[in-house]
């Protein structure tokens, strides 16, 4: 069968597979005709609690040091170095294969074959050429164990020429089911889901990723184990418009743009390819949509570079204060084995890697640049006030850069308290900002603590609020003024006459999801572009969560309208919102 005609029958077979799994469980359709996932299914077999939701993951991947010469060995020495360097104490936690763990062969029932030489048997018992063998020994040492597919037909090996002979059906396309299933049952606990077969056969990534985030929650159920999905079609399509939610139980995570390595030089399978600073530069700027992240839910300006050939010390540490500060994934690239002390050290900063990890899980927004390439960046942390403030010179001569209270929307002639990050150093406090002189191409991180102002609170049951599709409010014992309405079908919810002094809102959402997977609901804010809101389950009818979401509002007591709809059905259940004081 031509290539082509086979794939249009492997996708056809995969249409008519998911319209009968769907339509055995019942499935519900969202506002816009799209299928929704079942509500029935659970997430994690036997599970009656919500699983956390986690923060950016951390961990190591075999990508930008190892290529496609990926095996055992290198996989095991790895693991180990996370575990000896001190990188695992500091909360280095994933060991992902990349591609290259597998060239490409199906059995007769389209199972995975794996090269026994490649993973051999690691103990007594074992059978060579199966993955839950190194599963295991990753799992023995503490670690959690990472692997890689493609959404197409065909693996990027296939697609890059540099990358020598092709391995040409290295993609999930047409077992999607048997694949993630396989990937659970192995015991692999977080999974990467490459685009370059859906980018060469022009599939739409917004369905892929939804079919795949289905299988893999089929997958948790059968197995009872969860997987972590890492959605990587490089920001084709907008995925910060369609992802959040979209993995399931416990978040995921987007990539937002190109590989951040410099394309491989020679034509060869091994060696490690360059790090490249401006490379490091352009992923974080291509990386904000504070709008789309929020706990659970991260854009993913790829794996670091941090210690490979060619950065220097200080450029290290201001990728690891870009990724920090915009509360990305930090999955590390470089031969662990290799690591000089200045670059563990980076690494492994725990201030820095609290304001990665805040629980709020906001990502900076850029709150001033005087003159071109003196930057501000600040990213509200959880508890009151509290804001980690980048100060980056991407200019060639070293500069004083300023940060003012009035910008994080502290009381401008207020008194805060500034901390080093990287020095862990104290420098007191300062009246109304704070200002640091920045080398060429350096960057200063602090610790803004300050007296934030009073949040203003919009409960649901507001007469100015509008409802259309059927929603109703509800009696609510738990919500703050016994109100609330859910979301779902063609419900929507508009709050009206909301207010902020500043332009850029942190709104704070009290919400409950009694399910076990997260409910994911569109907010248009004064008509405007909607973007996807995850809210994670919250347990019991009664008890409320909050998630903290960053929108751009009308300041300075304008009125705001935000319409809330949900395509997941049964949707949220929305108690209140609230404007916080730092609005900038
Ligand atoms: C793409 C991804 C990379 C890596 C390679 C493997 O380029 O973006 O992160 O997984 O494929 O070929």
């Amino acid at each position: 069968m031509p290539k082509q005609e086979k794939r249009r029958m492997n996708r056809m077979a995969m249409t008519i597979l998911s319209g009968l799994l769907l339509a055995f469980c019942g499935l519900a359709y969202g506002p816009s005709g799209e299928a929704l996932p079942p509500a029935s299914v659970k997430s994690v077999a036997g599970s009656a609690k919500p699983i956390p939701v986690p923060p950016p993951p951390m961990g190591w991947s075999s990508w930008n040091s190892f290529s496609n010469t990926i095996d055992s060995n290198v996989a095991m020495q790895q693991a180990k170095a996370l575990v000896a360097s001190g990188m695992q104490k500091a909360g280095y936690q994933y060991v992902n294969l990349d591609e290259g763990w597998w060239l490409g062969k199906r059995d007769q029932n389209g199972n995975i074959v794996v090269d026994p030489k490649q993973w051999p048997a690691l103990r007594p018992g074992e059978r060579a050429g199966d993955m839950a063998n190194i599963v295991k020994y990753i799992h023995s040492l503490g670690l959690k164990a990472g692997i890689y597919t493609d959404a197409g037909e065909a693996g990027c090996g296939y697609y890059g020429p540099d990358l020598g002979p092709p391995e040409p059906h290295t993609g999930s396309e047409g077992h999607y089911e048997q694949d993630f299933f396989q990937f659970a049952k192995w015991g692999f606990d977080y999974v990467k889901v490459d685009w370059c077969g859906g980018d060469h056969e022009n599939l739409d990534p917004a369905v892929q990723y939804r079919e795949i985030a289905w299988a893999i929650q089929k997958a948790e159920a059968e197995t009872g184990h969860h997987l972590f999905f890492s959605i990587c079609n490089w920001g084709r399509q907008s995925p910060w418009t369609w992802a959040p939610g979209i993995g399931g139980v416990s978040g995921d995570i987007w990539r937002v743009s190109g590989d951040i390595v410099a394309p491989i030089v020679a034509n060869t399978r091994s060696g490690s390819r360059r790090a490249s600073f401006p490379h490091v530069l352009s992923n974080f700027d291509h990386g904000i949509h504070p709008e789309a992240q929020h706990t659970g839910f991260y854009n993913d300006p790829d794996m670091m570079v941090i210690g490979m050939p060619s950065l220097s010390d200080a450029q290290n540490r201001v990728h690891m204060s870009l990724w920090a500060i915009s509360g990305a994934p930090l999955i590390v690239g470089a031969d662990l084995t290799k690591l000089s002390k200045a670059t563990l050290e980076t690494l492994t900063n725990r201030e820095v890697l609290a304001v990665d990890q805040d629980p709020l899980g906001l990502q900076c927004v850029k709150v001033a640049e005087p003159s071109a390439g003196l930057q501000a960046w600040a990213k509200r942390l959880a508890g009151s006030g509290r804001w980690a403030v980048l100060l980056l010179n991407r200019t060639t001569t070293s500069a004083s850069i300023s940060v003012y209270w009035s910008e994080l929307g502290l009381p401008p002639s207020s008194s805060a308290t500034v901390r080093d990050l990287w020095a862990h150093k104290d420098l007191g406090p300062y009246t109304s900002s704070y200002a640091a002189n920045v080398p060429a191409g350096d960057a200063v991180m602090v610790l803004i603590k300050g007296a934030e102002g009073k949040t203003t609170r919009f409960a649901v049951s507001s007469p100015a609020n509008e409802m259309t599709g059927g929603a109703a409010l509800a009696s609510c014992e738990a919500c703050s003024d016994g109100k609330s309405v859910t979301l779902g079908g063609n419900k929507t919810f508009t709050f009206r006459d909301i207010t902020s002094a500043g332009s850029h809102a942190d709104i704070q959402i009290a919400y409950i999801n009694t399910g076990q997977t997260p409910r994911c609901a569109e907010l248009r804010v004064n008509g405007q572009t909607a973007t996807r809101i995850a809210f994670p389950p919250t347990g019991g009818r009664n008890s409320v969560g909050e998630i903290t979401i960053e929108a751009d509002l009308k300041p300075s007591g304008a009125k705001n309208s935000l319409t809330f709809s949900s395509p997941c059905n049964p949707g949220p259940t929305l108690d209140s919102i609230s404007i916080l004081a730092g609005s900038l």
